[in-house]
């Protein structure tokens, strides 16, 4: 989108610089859609990815036992701002296991460490920008809200670090975090859970919107 283009239009529209300046997001024109919103990776991304990093989080190394927690089925396309999909694309998540645990050495949650759970995993999408993971229904640990930690990247476009969480959460007001995030833009990282046909099994899907290189994309 040509940003420049459209200010001009809102300042012949009569809208005066001052009240621009009061607008933190991006003019954008209708049919566009807004970046998904950068957040924090946290102190948790993978010192050393796993040997086993496929998007199937809950089996790891062979082992037969899956690990603990309810099962979510994430899917999702990654997209440009025109609705576009980012051929291409790979997505990273990582979270926490069903105890609150990172697989990572610098958490201190006394929390016993789910041996079961792969913690990171990624995906290369094909043409057609979509995505899915196997993973848990993220959980809350001490001073965060149930979130999912993403990392995305598409060539010729801005990567994105962000955090996806789920609807409804009870934390989810008191997140500094996701508070944090443009309340205008909030909806955009929040995505709904749906249960499956399967007992204690969830769905859900989240769209991610990449920024061309050189674009406004952090807050
Ligand atoms: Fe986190």
């Amino acid at each position: 989108m040509n940003i420049d283009l459209t200010r001009r239009k809102l300042l012949l529209a009569g809208v005066t610089g001052s009240a621009l300046a009061l607008c933190s997001l991006p003019a954008r024109t209708m049919a566009q859609l807004t970046p998904t919103p950068a957040q924090s990776s946290g102190p948790f991304y993978p010192l050393q990815l796993p040997q086993d990093d496929d998007n199937d989080l809950v089996s790891f190394d062979g082992s037969n036992t899956p690990a603990k927690g309810e099962i979510t089925h994430l899917t999702g396309q990654v997209v440009d701002v025109d609705g576009l999909p980012v051929a291409n694309a790979r997505v990273e998540i990582w979270q926490c296991d069903a105890n609150g645990r990172y697989r990572h050495p610098w958490d201190e949650n006394s929390a016993a460490l789910d041996p079961n759970f792969q913690g990171h995993g990624s995906y290369q999408c094909s043409e057609d920008g979509r995505y899915r993971f196997r993973t848990i229904r993220p959980v809350a640990y001490p001073g965060r809200t149930p979130h999912i930690h993403f990392a995305i990247s598409g060539p010729g476009f801005e990567p994105l670090v962000t955090q996806m969480y789920v609807s409804g959460e009870p934390l989810n007001d008191k997140d500094f975090i996701l508070n944090n995030v443009h309340p205008e833009l909030r909806q955009n990282v929040l995505v709904d859970l749906v249960k499956t046909q399967r007992p204690d099994e969830w769905s859900g899907h989240f769209r991610i919107v990449l920024a061309a290189d050189g674009s406004l994309q952090k807050r």
